[in-house]
């Protein structure tokens, strides 16, 4: 049967026939997850999500299918499709089919076409509670599909970029469900975006290319989460890193950490490697092209494959080839040569793995706890963006560290009252 075909069948993956390969894969993450691990114990004893419907919308990965696992072994009738079009591992999707019978609808490489239909796919399990990455499943339902919109009572968010989305709809007024914030926990930009982004961006930029990086000028676009992770990372292997920002605390930040901090302008004519991470369109564009040094490397490690505007690369360049699996040559007319790593998408994820297991661990357990979070409190929560609550974020923390045997000092009780009293001075 064509993948197409089983799509009526309630699902669309690639191939069945891969999901050996998935369920290893699926597996060894599982060992890096002991948080997961017992937050899946925790939902078997209770089951929270016993009679609800939730959709979500994931990098379709290894450590994406423990949540799904976690959640429908909290008694929840699942659907999962792909936040990205790129980034679907196949195996996994296949072996949620075969092995868990969770609704999967996604395929490695699928075209723009095929990724809404995946989306709209998910939406007809009329979802009480939504899961997203980059917004897309919520902005679906909020325009083309709001004949689902009334079964759902709240929702999470994983990025930064759907967070930014929803608060614009919170502010205009339309978003019609809560929806918490993942990506704001403290626990979640401390691993994910910060060791998670930071270790998988140099990752994929060694594998796609094979440079050495010291001795070579790093330029990080962007000193949020993501970009002072890699920025660290880069450093620890040699590199003189450099940083772009717009947000001047930020760049005062940056400058403090001993980076060198100037404008992207500037950047351009010295940098060997540029990495953006920072959520917004060209932040690598038609100005910076004319600057770049012959040989000049251009990544993504923010958001989708619109940081870097390939779109005027390709009419400021007079051919391209491909130089490497993964990286294309841009002929610039005066000879310069300008390398793109992964066509401008997430070099973390295209070229590497994505984020370690152990990192998704903590992000995916303040996933788990925020989705039940939302089934207990809907009823009093407002129609915008919240956070995740502190209590959680601090127990997803504690978690963490008792499963590495780390024990952490408790205040006494004379420290509380003195920490709490503006009576008692120095
Ligand atoms: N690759 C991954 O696996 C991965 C993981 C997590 C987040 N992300 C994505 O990475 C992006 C950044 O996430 P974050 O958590 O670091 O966000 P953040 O908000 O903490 O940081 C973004 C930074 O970029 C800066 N910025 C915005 N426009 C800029 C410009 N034109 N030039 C220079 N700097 C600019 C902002 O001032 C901010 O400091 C988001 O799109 C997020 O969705 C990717």
């Amino acid at each position: 049967m064509s993948a197409n075909a089983e799509a009526s069948a309630g699902y669309d993956v690639k191939d069945l026939a891969l999901a050996d390969a998935g369920r290893s894969s699926i597996d060894w993450a599982y060992q890096s997850m002991p948080v997961l691990q017992s937050v899946r114990k925790h939902f078997i004893r209770t089951q929270p999500f016993a009679g609800y419907r939730i959709a979500a919308c994931l990098h379709v990965t290894p450590e994406t299918a423990n949540l799904m696992i976690t959640l429908r072994d909290g008694g929840a009738s699942v659907v999962l499709c792909a936040s990205s079009p790129f980034t679907t591992d196949d195996g996994v999707a296949a072996c949620l089919v075969r092995d868990y019978g969770i609704a999967t609808f996604a395929v490695k490489d699928e075209s723009d076409e095929m990724y809404h239909r995946h989306i709209m796919a998910a939406i007809d399990l009329r979802p009480h509670m939504t899961i997203d990455s980059g917004c897309d499943l919520v902005a679906t339902l909020h325009s083309s599909r709001q004949d689902a919109i009334g079964d759902v009572i709240g929702g999470t968010e994983e990025t930064a970029t759907g967070v930014t989305r929803l608060q614009v709809m919170a502010r205009e007024g339309v978003l019609q469900y809560p929806v918490v914030a993942v990506n704001d926990a403290a626990t979640k930009h401390l691993f994910d975006n910060q060791y998670g982004t930071g270790q998988s961006t140099i990752e994929g930029i060694l594998r796609a290319t094979n440079v050495l990086l010291a001795g070579l000028k790093v330029v990080v676009a962007g000193y949020g989460w993501c970009g002072r992770g890699i920025a660290a990372r880069a450093r620890g292997l040699g590199a003189n890193v450099i940083v772009t920002e717009v947000d001047p605390v930020k760049a005062l930040e940056a400058l403090m950490d001993g980076h060198r901090v100037m404008s992207m302008g500037e950047a351009a004519a010295i940098g060997d490697i540029f990495i953006t991470a920072t959520g917004n369109r060209s932040v690598i564009n038609r100005e910076h092209f004319d600057k770049f040094k012959d040989g000049a490397i251009l990544c993504n490690a923010g958001h989708s494959n619109v940081e870097i505007d390939l779109g005027a690369l390709q009419r400021a360049a007079s051919s391209r080839k491909e130089a490497r699996p993964s990286v294309d040559e841009y002929a610039m007319r005066d000879g310069r040569r300008l390398y793109v790593v992964d066509g401008g998408r997430l070099v973390n994820v295209a070229s590497a793995e994505g984020h370690p297991a152990a990192v998704m661990d903590v992000t995916f357990a303040n996933q788990a706890f925020a989705v039940e979070y939302i089934l207990k409190h809907h009823r009093s929560l407002e129609k915008r963006v919240h956070p995740m609550p502190p209590e959680l974020d601090r127990q997803v923390a504690r978690m963490k560290l008792e499963s590495m045997g780390v024990k952490i000092d408790k205040l006494s009780l004379e420290q509380e009252k003195y920490l709490s009293s503006w009576a008692e001075g120095a």
